[in-house]
This record gives C-alpha cells, sequence and structure tokens, in this order.
C-alpha cells in the first residue's frame, strides 16, 4: 500500500517535471505519456514479450484497436484483422472451419483464438511468425486475406488525417511506418489477456472459484491425459506435437512447412484448452465441432505414424464418468469477463 502511494508521488513528481522542464519552449507540444499496465497474472510465468522496446500508451492502445477493426487494411476495404477474429468467440471465428479472406477467398486453417499472446514464442499453427511484432504483416499482404502490400497500407493510412493525429499520439510525429502500425497492433493485442476463469478464480483463491467435486475431478482426469501438452497455466507448453489427426486433401504437412524436416511432419503448435466454449470449431482446420467429437479423436481416432507423440500411442481412452468430469473441468476455463471486456471492442 504505502509503496503504491510512493508510487504515485513519483509519477506525479516526475510529470510536473516534465510540464515544468518543457514551458520554456512554447512550441512544443508534450505527448500525453499515459502509461498502460501490463500485468502477468499472480502465478503465470514472464512474458516472452514483455514491451522493453515498445513502450505501452493508451494512444498506441487505442491505435492498435483501431487498426485491428478497420476494413481499410484490406485491399478492397472489406476485411478487418476482427472479420476472422471476432471477440465474442475469444477472437476466433466461431463456426468457420477455415478463414474466409477479400472475395470470400478460402484459406487453408482454422482462425486460432488470440488471448495471452504475449507468452506465445512464436505464432500460426506452423510457428510461422516468430515476434509478434512481424505477425500482421502475414494476414495484411496474404493473398486470401487481406491481399495489400504494406508499402500501399502505408500510403492509404498516411493520407488519412485521423491516422496522422493517431500516429502523433502513439508515437510523437505524424509519420506512418510499418513499425509503427507493428508496434501499435502490439500494445492492443498483447493486453489481451485471458486471466479470469473460474479456473483462475480458484488458484487464486477469489471469490466464484469454488469448484465443484466433479469439476475437482476433472481436473485430475486433465492432470494425467492432457497435461503433458497443454500446460498449465497457459494451457499450452507452445511446443508443436502430432496429435494423431488423419491428413485431408489438403495435406496440411504443419511445422515441416517451415523447418522442411520430415520429423516435423504433422506438428501443430498446441493451441490452448482456454475458452474452447467460445472458439469451436477446433483443430488446425476446425474439423471438429464440439469438445465430444475432439476426446471421440482422442479415444479411437489417433492415426498411427512416424511423427505422432509418443505419449498418444495407444490414445486416450476415458471412462464415461471420467469424460463428463473432464468436460466439466474444461468449462471452468472459460473466462466470460474477457470476451465481454468492452477495452477490446471495436469503437463505433
Ligand atoms: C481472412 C481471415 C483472417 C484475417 C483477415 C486475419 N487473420 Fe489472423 N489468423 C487467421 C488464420 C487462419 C490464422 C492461422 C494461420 C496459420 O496458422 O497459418 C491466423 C493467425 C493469427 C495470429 C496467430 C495466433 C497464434 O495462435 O499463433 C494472430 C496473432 C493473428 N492472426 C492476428 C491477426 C491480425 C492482427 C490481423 C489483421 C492485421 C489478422 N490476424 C487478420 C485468419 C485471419
Ligand atoms: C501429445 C500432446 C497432446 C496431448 C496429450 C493432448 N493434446 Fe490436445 N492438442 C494437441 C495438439 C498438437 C493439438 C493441435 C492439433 C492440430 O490442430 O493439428 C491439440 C488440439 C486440441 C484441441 C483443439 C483446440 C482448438 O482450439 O482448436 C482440444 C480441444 C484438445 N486438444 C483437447 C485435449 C484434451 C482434452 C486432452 C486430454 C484428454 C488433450 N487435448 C491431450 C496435443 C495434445
Amino acid at each position: 500500500m504505502t509503496r503504491k502511494i510512493v508510487k504515485s508521488i513519483l509519477f506525479l513528481l516526475s510529470s510536473t517535471a516534465v510540464i515544468v522542464a518543457c514551458k520554456p519552449d512554447p512550441s512544443f507540444e508534450p505527448v500525453v505519456e499515459a502509461p498502460l499496465e501490463f500485468k502477468v497474472p499472480q502465478g503465470w510465468p514472464q512474458p516472452f514479450y514483455n514491451y522493453s522496446n515498445n513502450t505501452l500508451k493508451k494512444e498506441g492502445f487505442a491505435l492498435g484497436r483501431k487498426l485491428f477493426y478497420d476494413p481499410k487494411l484490406s485491399r478492397d476495404n472489406t476485411v478487418s484483422c476482427g472479420s476472422c477474429h471476432q471477440q465474442f468467440s475469444a477472437f476466433a471465428q466461431i463456426d468457420h472451419p477455415v478463414s474466409h479472406g477479400v472475395d470470400d477467398l478460402l484459406g487453408n486453417r482454422n482462425s486460432p483464438a488470440l488471448f495471452n499472446l504475449n507468452w506465445h514464442t512464436s505464432f500460426f499453427w506452423d510457428g510461422g511468425v516468430n515476434h509478434i511484432e512481424n505477425q500482421p504483416i502475414a494476414p495484411i499482404q496474404n493473398p486470401v486475406e487481406m491481399d495489400l502490400q504494406m508499402a500501399d497500407l502505408v500510403k492509404k493510412l498516411q493520407a488519412d488525417a485521423t491516422y496522422r493525429s493517431m500516429f502523433k499520439s502513439a508515437f510523437g510525429d505524424e509519420t506512418v511506418t510499418s513499425q509503427r502500425i507493428a508496434k501499435a497492433f502490439a500494445q492492443f493485442m498483447g493486453m489481451m489477456v485471458s486471466d479470469n476463469a473460474k479456473f483462475d478464480k480458484y488458484k487464486r483463491g477469489e471469490a466464484g472459484g469454488a469448484m465443484t467435486p466433479q469439476e475437482l475431478d476433472g481436473y485430475e482426469v486433465y492432470k494425467q491425459n492432457c497435461a503433458a501438452c497443454h500446460t498449465e497455466p497457459l494451457f499450452t507448453d507452445f511446443s508443436y506435437r502430432n496429435n494423431g489427426l488423419p491428413p485431408t486433401s489438403v495435406n496440411d504437412s504443419g511445422r515441416a512447412h517451415i523447418t522442411l524436416l520430415s520429423t516435423d511432419l504433422y506438428k501443430f503448435k498446441i493451441p490452448s484448452l482456454r475458452n474452447l466454449k467460445y472458439t469451436w470449431p477446433y483443430m488446425h482446420d476446425g474439423r471438429f465441432n464440439t469438445i465430444d467429437q475432439v476426446l471421440n479423436h482422442y479415444a479411437t481416432g489417433i492415426l498411427q505414424s512416424p511423427t505422432l507423440d509418443i505419449k498418444l500411442g495407444s490414445g486416450i481412452i476415458l471412462t464415461e464418468k471420467q469424460r463428463d468430469d473432464l468436460k466439466a473441468f474444461l468449462n471452468t476455463l472459460n473466462d466470460e469477463a474477457f470476451i465481454a471486456n468492452t477495452i477490446f471492442a471495436e469503437v463505433k
């Protein structure tokens, strides 16, 4: 408590100092330093991306949010990031097995949910991008997603007075650059932290966190059968594994697409088990609509192959009770507050 007060006094003193120091120069317009705070939830590891090269500011976050929802970022002004990443589905795309981009062109993969991104060590189902600031360029330039070259996007935004003033508030002057676009995106998307599910409250001993006996039994089923890959607290260890899905006609090679190694064939980045209620359909190609279909796959659908993960060699067979308990537990990982949080919603 005292530390907090001391901190606020120091903050007040330092901001007064800035104002005083700036007074002599009447042409100087101070950029309002309104820091946002990125909080690491209690008991979680330090994130991979921590804003050390990208000062978090309210204005940078606001710019990232505007960019995220703006269809101007696509060739024909029809598709925004938010078209494929919808808040009510935890920023996945509900009911779409694969993504739909400009001219309704189809991609090969399911739009993943977006949350807790600062902990990701790589992006996409195959880990093709290894830094959050490089990630947005991929969908913007992808011919079946937004199909706009970065240089053209920079020109488009530079010609827009609202954007010019937002870039100035966020970065100090009106210049639009790809790097600033990327940094604003990281300020917005990185703040999407989902840590308020019932399970989180249970772990923190907070009100609303009392787990039922069935949910606790399900927690044990999860620990024995799923935790090795879908590891707490993020419910993924971000590694690439082959969980035995039979390839479809698309024959998506997964991680091998990036590494060109046959030992990586059909391995995909392990997705989180948080927010499953909102993020169906499941898997890299959205082939399953329900958790029961997923559990049927682990029980009887596993395809044996040289890269199949060793833990899944004989599948995961659960009794009916274990299955029901596990489903009850998975339900405690749904974070209603996250999908309802208006700071991530489109500003109309
Ligand atoms: C046409 C639909 C579509 C649009 C538009 C789109 N995305 Fe995506 N997004 C996807 C798909 C599909 C993937 C998975 C791609 C893959 O794995 O190859 C993805 C992956 C991602 C990921 C990686 C998540 C992870 O778990 O690795 C992030 C972050 C992301 N998108 C952010 C954005 C941003 C920012 C924009 C706008 C600049 C955007 N997306 C526009 C469909 C879309
Ligand atoms: C050997 C590692 C491993 C184990 C063990 C494992 N999974 Fe997975 N899981 C994966 C991988 C890899 C994927 C992504 C596969 C893909 O899309 O190609 C995945 C995907 C999923 C998805 C889809 C999520 C989404 O957003 O699309 C669900 C749900 C899931 N697993 C649940 C479970 C449950 C429940 C258990 C325990 C009964 C379990 N998994 C055990 C590796 C594992």
